[in-house]
């Protein structure tokens, strides 16, 4: 069993369900992980995703072996038959069969290049350990998705439900950093799940990959989007079009206070790392209807709900 996305999940009421209770008991299942190893691969930065997932597994009872990529381990190749006469010093496939002596589980994080589309629609990285890796596979954000977070907006929003059918809002804003897709891409399969009325909303350019979008109305007006909406999460992303550019970086499509007055005293949520005053004004983060710490405190049990499933189907 892998966790590359959130398709991987069967029935996705039942885990958010299930992890809202580990929480309440978060080391009642420590046998699962006695003795297991997670190896965490980082080919990017993280603060969340890797402190959640190693407290996740720390809860299981597992150890967790963390590794940077980038900067500490050699230089992998990922394409087949190549003449390995240049910078990369090992193949993925040895790698990854190594890795998986020494790990029951492996996670990893590996975003987009944003410079070539369809290498990171190949989702190169993950793909690999996925083939040549003999044990599960974690995502950790890839170039496509962030499975983990999408997993924690949906125990976030299950939490601060309304008592009637949901208006949730996806909105694109402003950053000076040309960003990847994947929180947003993983956001919307998420909830294409749920039973709720989502709307994206986002300036001309910025429409996403319209595999992933399918149905999904799309709004170009923010104003418009954000009337009656009971949550706002918002999410700088490049253009998926024009690939990896920045077009705009309108500060109309700030996240303020006068904007969330627009609402149903919606909540904010935000994957973090956000940039103040660019992304969100400090009056809507340090409001009460900001989500953003409690949504960070659901990665660990996002990512234990994950590991525990995939530590239950290998005992089977
Ligand atoms: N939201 C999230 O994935 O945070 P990090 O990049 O800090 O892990």
């Amino acid at each position: 069993m892998n966790y590359v996305s959130i398709n991987n999940i069967d029935n996705l009421e039942n885990w958010v369900e299930e992890a809202i209770s580990l929480k309440k008991n978060p080391l009642n299942f420590q046998h699962l992980g006695k003795n297991k190893t997670i190896g965490m691969l980082f080919f990017n930065n993280s603060l969340r995703t890797r402190l959640s997932t190693q407290k996740a597994a720390i809860n299981l009872g597992m150890t967790p072996i963390v590794m940077n990529f980038g900067n500490e381990g050699w230089a992998l190749e990922f394409e087949d038959g190549t003449v390995m006469n240049q910078t990369k010093s090992e193949h993925v496939k040895e790698a990854a069969q190594v890795i998986s002596q020494f790990c029951d589980i492996i996670a990893i994080r590996a975003f987009a290049s944003l410079s070539d589309k369809e290498k990171d629609l190949s989702e190169e990285v993950l793909t690999a350990f996925v083939k040549y890796a003999t044990v599960p596979i974690v995502n950790m954000e890839s170039s496509v998705g962030h499975p983990l977070q999408a997993l924690a907006d949906a125990i976030t929003l299950a939490e601060n439900k309304p008592n009637h059918k949901p208006k949730v809002v996806l909105s694109w804003a402003p950053h000076p950093k040309a960003l990847p897709h994947a929180v947003a891409n993983s956001f919307i399969e998420m909830m294409q799940k749920q039973d709720a009325d989502f709307v994206i909303t986002h300036p001309k350019g910025y429409d996403l990959d319209p595999n992933i979008v399918k149905n999904t109305p799309v709004e170009y007006n923010q104003e418009s989007a954000f009337a009656e909406a009971d949550f706002i999460y918002t999410k700088n992303w490049s253009a998926f079009e024009d690939y990896g550019k920045v077009l705009s970086q309108d500060k109309n499509w700030t996240i303020t206070k006068e904007k969330m007055a627009k609402t149903n005293q919606a909540k904010f949520m935000h994957c973090l790392p956000v940039r103040r005053n660019v992304v969100v004004a400090d009056a809507v983060l340090d409001s009460k209807n900001s989500l953003v710490i409690e949504q960070a405190n659901n990665r660990t049990f996002s990512a234990q709900i994950v590991l525990k499933k995939i530590l239950e189907n290998s005992k089977k």
